[in-house]
This record gives C-alpha cells, sequence and structure tokens, in this order.
C-alpha cells in the first residue's frame, strides 16, 4: 500500500482532486467510483473549480457511487444522491452518473444490475473511497465478506449514532458496493483526516488482513494509495518510513 502523509487536510483533498484530474485528462471516457461523507466534499469542490477555471472536461466519465440508503427517494436530503448532486454534478455535467437505486422494488436485481452495469462500463479506473472510524469502507461494516459484491447491509449502532450525531436520520438498510467491487478497481486512493481517524488507518495499513477491518482488504490490492494528514497517520508505526519513500520517490512517480 502507497501511504502518503501530507501536512493538512487540504493537501489531502488537493492531492485527490489533482489524480483525479490527471486521470481525466489522460482519459476523457474514464470511470470514476465516487465516495460520499465530509471526507471528500473540498475534492469535489476542487474538481468544479478545475472545470470551471481549466475546462477540466468530465463530459465523457462515467461515474458509480459506492452505496446509498434504502428507501430514501432522490430528493430526501440526506440521500447519497442529493449529497452527489448538491456537490458535484449539478456542477459539472458527466456522462453518466450511478447510485445505487435505494427506492428499487426489487434490491437484490437493482444490486445485480448495478454489477452489471460496472462491467458494461469497463470497470473502474479510480475509486475514491473515506474509512469510517470502525475500519468500514463504503457501507461494508465490521465482518462483511472480503469477497462480497454489491448487496444490502444493515448498519452498526456505532455508523448509525454517528450519522446522527450530524443531525442524518438515516434507515438502518443500504445498498452497498461489495469489498470484491471495490477491490476490482483498477486503482483506488483512500482519504482520511484528523484524530478520529488514527485508529482506523493504522489498524487498515499495518494490522491483519480481516473482515473486522473491512479497509484492511485493500492490503490485498496491487494499486492502493493512503491520503492521509498528520493526526490521521499519528498511531502508524512506520509513518517516518512513508515519509522517506515519498520524499525519494522518482519523478516519474510523483503525484504532488
Ligand atoms: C459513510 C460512507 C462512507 C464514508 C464514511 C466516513 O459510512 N458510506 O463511504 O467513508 O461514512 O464518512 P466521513 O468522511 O464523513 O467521515
Amino acid at each position: 500500500m502507497e501511504v502518503v502523509i501530507l501536512p493538512s487536510p487540504d493537501e489531502v483533498c488537493g492531492r485527490a482532486a489533482r489524480i483525479v484530474a490527471r486521470l481525466v485528462r489522460e482519459k476523457s471516457r474514464a470511470v470514476l467510483g465516487l465516495c460520499t461523507g465530509e471526507t471528500p466534499k473540498p475534492v469535489y469542490a476542487e474538481l468544479i473549480r478545475l472545470h470551471r477555471d481549466e475546462g477540466l472536461d468530465f463530459s465523457q466519465v462515467t461515474t458509480f457511487n459506492l452505496d446509498e440508503y434504502v428507501g430514501l427517494d432522490a430528493q430526501h436530503p440526506a440521500s447519497y444522491r442529493r449529497y452527489m448532486a448538491e456537490h458535484f454534478f449539478d456542477h459539472v455535467r458527466v456522462a453518466r452518473a450511478h447510485v445505487p437505486d435505494g427506492g428499487a422494488n426489487d434490491i437484490a436485481a437493482a444490486c445485480r444490475d448495478y454489477e452489471e452495469a460496472i462491467v458494461r462500463a469497463g470497470g473502474i479506473d479510480l475509486q475514491l473511497l473515506g474509512i469510517g472510524a470502525d475500519g468500514h469502507i463504503a457501507f461494508n461494516e465490521p465482518s462483511s465478506s472480503l469477497g462480497s459484491r454489491t448487496r444490502v447491509k444493515t448498519l452498526t449502532e456505532r455508523t448509525l449514532a454517528l450519522l446522527q450525531a450530524r443531525g442524518e436520520s438515516v434507515p438502518q438498510h443500504v445498498i452497498t458496493m461489495g469489498i470484491g467491487t471495490i477491490l476490482d478497481a483498477r486503482r483506488c486512493v483512500l482519504l482520511a483526516f484528523g484524530e478520529s481517524k488514527a485508529s482506523a488507518i493504522a489498524r487498515m495499513v499495518e494490522g491483519p488482513l480481516t473482515a473486522m477491518v473491512p479497509a484492511s482488504a485493500l492490503q490485498l490490492h496491487p494499486r492502493a494509495t493512503v491520503l492521509v494528514d498528520e493526526t490521521a497517520a499519528s498511531k502508524l508505526e512506520l509513518a517516518d518510513y512513508y515519509r522517506e519513500v515519498e520524499r525519494n520517490k522518482p519523478s516519474w512517480q510523483r503525484e504532488d
């Protein structure tokens, strides 16, 4: 796993936005995997700025979001479809935007269709990810199968309490890409900042591969990049080594 420790959340998000922008410039028909939550908001803001000020063109890009609540319609303030409209799609035109259909009558069929749509699009080139304080990615809660595909999950009390503390009253059931789905992406970029994420980051990067820390599955991914600020990195045993690797990267490998 490539671990990049940056001085501030702004730099974490700036780096993530540059990685996305470079891909879209190189591959106009790129397929992006997108995430929600507080963490990526500045990434979307920067991509919107690059679109507006520098003409970064998303018009041929296809997107797939990681997850959605079951039973919330697209206009519901807590729905991820609404989040994406507000933070990205209302500002930047993409060719096709996919968010799991939490309102489907046949949820199992909607999950299968989602997997098929990803395959039809040629697979995900770059998957953006955040991480839960318990180490979940997307809505794959601890104990999720490491080979899971898009399906329904039940949120843990801990995740529900965290979401409710932010004033979001949300359903307990969600549709989420599986860990197997996420691992199929050609590149994964996970971002995290703040002390509340430090323990999850250490367990993901340096702990054992385990379903109890779903993000640890990224240890199996051939191209996973973890972008963290100093506080989220504060529990990493090999932090100095990761800094050294970043400092001494050959120019062709640099993304700063
Ligand atoms: C939710 C989302 C995840 C996200 C996580 C952390 O569980 N489904 O995709 O990574 O929250 O969110 P935040 O970035 O707000 O801490």
